[in-house]
């Protein structure tokens, strides 16, 4: 479904992303994780079109997508759920989800979408014609994904959907994102947490300034310690 091959992006002379690859297939749940820094955001603003890469491909269902409008990505089925939410947090709940419906041709399919989505997310139901300002994090953080399923994504991506969250609460979002998965929407999720990404991932990236330098199955990284040696970079693998 998502190629990316050789991906390199720059800020002006920083190389944030260098030589990236990446590959989803269709139903998977794809984990890249890295620290602060490692071009997680830089990753998911390229493949949504924020960004223009330097070099490299980003093949989306078999056409190269590097470089073409954010707005003509979603309507071919690209979602981002951006770091930090990006709700508006002076509108309710049910205005910020009409703005993910926003796109939408077909009304009356977007309409039951939307009913089931609130099945989803029964929070939302209860907080409808609230302010979206006064949601908790983790109840801002499922509006933010509603509302981008309300687009009938293909591939729904989510920048750090556990950052500043209570632990129970992520537990909440991980559960809903499995369910999503199990459906059978594909994701791409970047974090910066490796705590439960096993939870949820059927493959995951590490990537560490720009670079991945780890990929493999969450099967395979489940014993072990690969995933956090790669994630820290311990000096103990160069000199093995
Ligand atoms: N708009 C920008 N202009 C210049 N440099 C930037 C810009 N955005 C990010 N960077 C730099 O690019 C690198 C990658 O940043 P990015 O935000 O992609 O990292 P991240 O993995 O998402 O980090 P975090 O976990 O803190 O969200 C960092 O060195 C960062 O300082
Ligand atoms: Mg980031």
């Amino acid at each position: 479904m998502l190629d990316i091959s050789e991906l390199t992006v720059r800020y002006g002379k920083l190389t944030a992303l260098d030589q990236v690859d990446i590959r989803v297939a269709g139903g998977e749940a794809v984990f890249v994780v890295g620290p602060n820094g490692a071009g997680k955001s830089t990753l998911l603003k390229t493949i949504s079109g924020l960004l223009r890469p330097a070099s490299g491909g980003i093949g989306f269902e078999g056409s190269d997508i590097a470089g073409v409008a954010p707005e003509k990505l979603c309507q071919r089925g690209l979602a981002l759920v951006p770091e930090g939410r990006h709700i508006f947090r002076t509108l309710t709940v049910e205005e910020n989800l009409l703005v993910g419906m926003m796109i939408r041709r077909d009304k009356a399919a977007a309409k039951q979408d939307l009913e089931r989505i609130l099945q989803t997310f029964p929070i939302l139901r209860d907080r409808f014609r609230g302010v979206a300002g006064n949601l908790s994090g983790g109840e801002q953080q499922q509006l933010a994904i509603a509302r981008a399923l309300l687009q009938r994504p293909r591939l729904l991506m989510i920048d750090e959907p556990s950052l500043g969250l209570a632990p129970l609460v992520i537990d909440q979002v991980y559960a809903s994102l499995k369910d999503l998965n199990a459906a059978g929407l594909t994701l791409l999720v970047v974090e910066q947490s490796t705590a439960r990404v096993l939870d949820l991932a059927t493959r995951v990236y590490v990537l560490r300034s720009g670079k991945v330098v780890l990929s493999d199955s969450a099967e395979a990284l489940a014993t072990g310690n690969a995933m956090e040696e790669a994630y820290f970079g311990y000096a103990g693998r160069e000199s093995a």
